[in-house]
């Protein structure tokens, strides 16, 4: 009898945050579209919170994170979690890794979040193939590079930055996390760690697109062994190849989809503004308040996502006051309001995942960041891709009302804002482009997949 032959099997290990689920389960669909075996992994705790009524595609197995109840919220401090993570994770990824070797196909490769790198040791030890997963920029994930090395002096001393394969930086368009040495200890020891065994990694794979930052990407590439994989989306929104692939999968809250397309569905063409600011930091009141103004000042429509635990620092009765020009819900299923043609423009915190998305959907933006990569990405939106304009804050780092009204003044009426959505569809085209099947992202993950079959 013929012996069967055993197709790739690639184990996939996100950070528990929904930033970073979205990318990895949108890599794993690719993976298995073209003949790989997947298994997610995923920590228990958050698998309890994800809604996960649409992904049927993907075999998921949960280790420990040691807060089977609750995950980072229920502990202490950042520190702690990651600590206790990095300890019972490391014992209940061994025992998952013990039973799967023992499977029919047992797996060969391991595909962890940047932000785990204790998990390629635990995968070395079992002899898997070891690939680090970039879910930031090149751009940013360079810059953290160089201050892991200490390439880069901190507290910063320097006027302005000149990185190989950036563009020319001032303080302030670096991370948060260093031109605000010594705020989020915790995050910026996560984000340097990436570095800390990256010199095992057999590959590194990031999830952008090479052509909106290639001279870093041709950099890194010269040191690692890295490919741009991205944008890693639902297949849907840039091609036509899985027709009921419409959404990430996942989601942390319930995105409410019938009541916001329907509520779009009558708005005219590019009419709408979309403001969020993704699932981590919330904006503060003054912050909230001003951002209210500035959007019913503008007197557009506008959707704008406050996640419930953000909900009070609303003016008191704006929802209904606003009522008939916008619509404020706690969750939307961002993909699809993006695509939506009622969206003109996209009020963001930056976020990567958020900027892939209007990038490759070919929405123009208002950059809002809050911290971290954020900063880096609004200054490459509105300064180098010109897609968008910057919302610029006060000394006192609020955007004020006045602000956010010209800004979506500028982009909906003004010559420039008309260059800016000309920009736009040009990155959408380049996103495809590089998507696409022959395409540089499609390639890269073909070499993937061809070096896992060997
Ligand atoms: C975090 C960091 O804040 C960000 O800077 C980093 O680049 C990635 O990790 P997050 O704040 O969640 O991410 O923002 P972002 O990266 O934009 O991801 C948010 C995801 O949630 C996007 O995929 C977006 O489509 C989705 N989303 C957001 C929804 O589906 N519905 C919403 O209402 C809001």
């Amino acid at each position: 009898m013929e012996k069967e032959t055993k197709v790739p099997h690639c184990l996939i290990l996100p950070y528990p945050a929904q930033g970073h689920v979205n990318p990895m389960i949108q890599f794993s669909k690719r993976l298995i579209e073209k003949g790989v075996k997947v298994t997610l992994i995923t920590v228990t705790s958050l698998w309890k919170s994800l809604s996960t009524k649409n992904l049927t595609s993907i075999e998921v197995e949960s280790i420990s994170d040691g807060y089977d109840e609750g995950g980072l919220a229920a502990a202490k401090s950042l520190e702690d979690y990651k600590e206790t993570f990095w300890r019972v994770g490391t014992q209940t990824l061994i025992e998952l890794l013990q039973k799967l070797s023992t499977s029919e196909n047992p797996p060969n490769c391991i595909i962890f979040d940047a932000f785990l790198p204790w998990v390629l040791d635990v995968g070395k030890s079992f002899g898997l193939l070891g690939v680090s997963f970039f879910t930031q920029s090149c751009s940013v994930n360079s810059i953290y590079f160089h201050a892991h090395e200490k390439l880069i002096e901190l507290p910063l001393t320097q006027s302005e930055y000149l990185l190989p394969g950036l563009t020319k930086l001032a303080p302030g368009d670096l991370p948060s996390f260093l031109y605000k040495y010594g705020s989020y200890p915790g995050y910026f020891d996560i984000v340097l760690n990436q570095f800390s065994n990256i010199g095992k990694a057999d590959w590194i794979l990031a999830n952008t697109i090479y052509e909106l930052e290639p001279e870093v990407v041709d950099w890194l590439v010269k040191i690692w062994p890295l490919r741009t994989i991205g944008p890693s989306l639902p297949s849907m929104l840039l091609d036509k190849r899985l027709k009921d692939d419409k959404d990430y999968g996942v989601s942390l809250s319930d995105p409410n989809t019938e009541f916001c397309i329907k509520w779009l569905n009558d708005k005219p063409k590019g009419s709408v503004v979309y403001a969020s600011f993704g699932s981590m930091a919330g904006l503060s009141e003054e912050q909230t308040q001003e951002l209210a103004y500035g959007l019913k000042d503008s007197d557009t429509y506008f959707l704008w996502v406050v996640r419930e635990i953000d909900q009070s620092r609303l003016p008191k009765g704006f929802v209904e006051t606003s009522s008939k020009k916008g619509l404020i819900v706690t969750w939307c299923p961002q993909l699809e309001v993006l695509t939506h043609e009622a969206v003109g423009c996209f009020v963001t915190h930056c976020g990567w995942n958020s900027t892939l998305e209007a990038v490759s959907i070919g929405v123009p933006l208002i950059a809002m960041p809050l911290w971290t990569d954020q900063v880096t990405n609004a200054k490459l939106i509105a300064d180098v891709w010109k897609m968008g304009v910057r919302a610029v804050a006060d000394e006192k780092e609020i955007v004020r009302s006045e602000t956010i009204k010209n800004c979506i003044k500028e982009l909906i009426e003004t010559e420039k804002g008309c260059e800016i959505r000309k920009s736009a569809l040009k990155w959408k085209n380049l996103a495809k482009g590089s998507f696409d099947e022959g395409g540089r992202s499609d390639k890269n993950i073909d070499e993937f997949v061809e070096a896992l079959s060997q």
